[in-house]
This record gives structure tokens, sequence and C-alpha cells, in this order.
């Protein structure tokens, strides 16, 4: 449990990485963790499409956007500090129409899986769905719920308590790494009792 529990919190969203691939037995225990995720009544509408190598991802990169906290000079990745791979997560609308909480069981499964081997990622909700959707080829039935941008970081990220009244907007420290402040336990969790 206490393994478990170091990799919750070091499993941060990373959004630069070095340019070295993810070797194949990772990507495939990746995809082997969403394809064991829970769904409901075991409908499990989600596929995935993954997009690797270097024309693969740069044809998709200029439709995300990242770290909308941050400016651009700051939270988007550069030239040479690009994920070295994206999987779209696919909604079957024709299975399930409904299905956001299996793609987050799927999502949350898959950037454990990579980040067991160090493999960091950022989950991308903010992209050209229309455009990449086109790009990948597809269907009527088939909807881009999100993308994964996997690699392996080239910074840190690391969590601070968020203190009540602070600002809950993740930042940069003096070496660039990333800090993202969390409420603390006693903020968000309440023991319902009969008296109440
Ligand atoms: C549903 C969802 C959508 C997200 N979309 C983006 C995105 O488009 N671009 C980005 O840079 N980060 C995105 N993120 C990452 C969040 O900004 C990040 O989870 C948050 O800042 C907390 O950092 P942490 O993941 O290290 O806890 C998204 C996260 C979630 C859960």
């Amino acid at each position: 449990m206490e393994n478990l529990l170091e990799l919750l919190k070091t499993r941060r969203t990373y959004r630069r990485f070095e340019q070295r691939p993810v070797e194949r037995c990772i990507l495939e225990e990746i995809l082997e963790a969403a394809r064991l995720s829970s769904s409901a009544a075991n409908r499990q509408p989600l596929s995935y499409v993954v997009i690797q190598g270097r024309d693969e991802v740069e044809r998709i990169f200029p439709h995300t956007r990242w770290a909308g906290a941050l400016p651009p000079q700051k939270g988007q990745p550069k030239e040479g500090e690009h994920p070295v791979l994206f999987i779209a997560v696919v909604e079957n609308t024709d299975i399930n129409p409904d299905c956001d909480t299996d793609a987050g069981l799927a999502i949350g499964n898959m950037t454990l899986a990579a980040w067991n081997h160090g493999v960091g990622s950022c989950i991308i909700g903010a992209c050209d769905r229309a455009r990449i959707s086109e790009l990948l080829g597809l269907t009527e039935s088939q909807k881009l719920h999100t993308l994964v941008a996997f690699g392996y970081p080239s910074v840190k990220s690391k969590v601070v308590p968020l203190e009540k009244g602070e600002d809950f907007k993740y930042y940069l420290d003096d070496s660039g790494d990333y800090v993202v402040p969390k409420r603390k336990t006693e903020d968000v969790v309440t023991y319902y009792s009969q008296g109440q």
C-alpha cells in the first residue's frame, strides 16, 4: 500500500519530455491497464488509437493545448520537449454514448501503469477534437474523448498542501519544475454520522 501511495503521489502531470521512445513492452502494459479498467455494465465502449513515431506525433501536436494556467512560453512544450506518444481514448457511441466515467478510469489506469515505469503523462482535454478525429480517420460513431500524452519527463513535479484561501493554480518553481497545490484531507473529507 505504501508503494501504491508513493506511486499516486509522484504520478503527476508532466509537460516536458526527453526525446526517447517509450519501449514497446511498456506501451503494451499501458494498453493492458486500459483494457482491464472497470466499465459500466461491462459494456466496454472505449477503444484506443496509438500515435507514436516523430512524424505521427508532430501531426497531432499542433492541435493540443498545454498548461492553461501558465503563459504559453512557460507551459507549452518547446521543440525538443514534445511527448513521444499520444493515446487517443475513443468512445464508441453505438456501444454506450455516455461513458465519461469509463474513460476517466481507463485514463487513470494508463497514466499509473506508465508512471510505474517512470513514463510521465499529460491528459489533454483541450484539443481540437474535430481536426484530430479527421486526422485519425474516426467514423461517425467514434467520438474522441481525450488524448493522453506520454514520455520520459525532463522536469519534476511535486504536490504541496493548498492552504485555505490560496490559489489552486499549479506553477513553476525557480528550477522550472512543477508545483501542484492540493487541498488538504481535512478540507475535502467529512464523516457522515446519523446525528447530522
Ligand atoms: C480531464 C482533464 C483534462 C486535462 N486537460 C489538460 C490539457 O488540455 N492540457 C494540459 O496541459 N493539462 C491538462 N490536464 C492536466 C491538469 O492540468 C492537471 O491534472 C492538474 O494541473 C493537476 O496536476 P496533477 O495531474 O499533477 O495533479 C487535464 C487533466 C484532466 C483530469
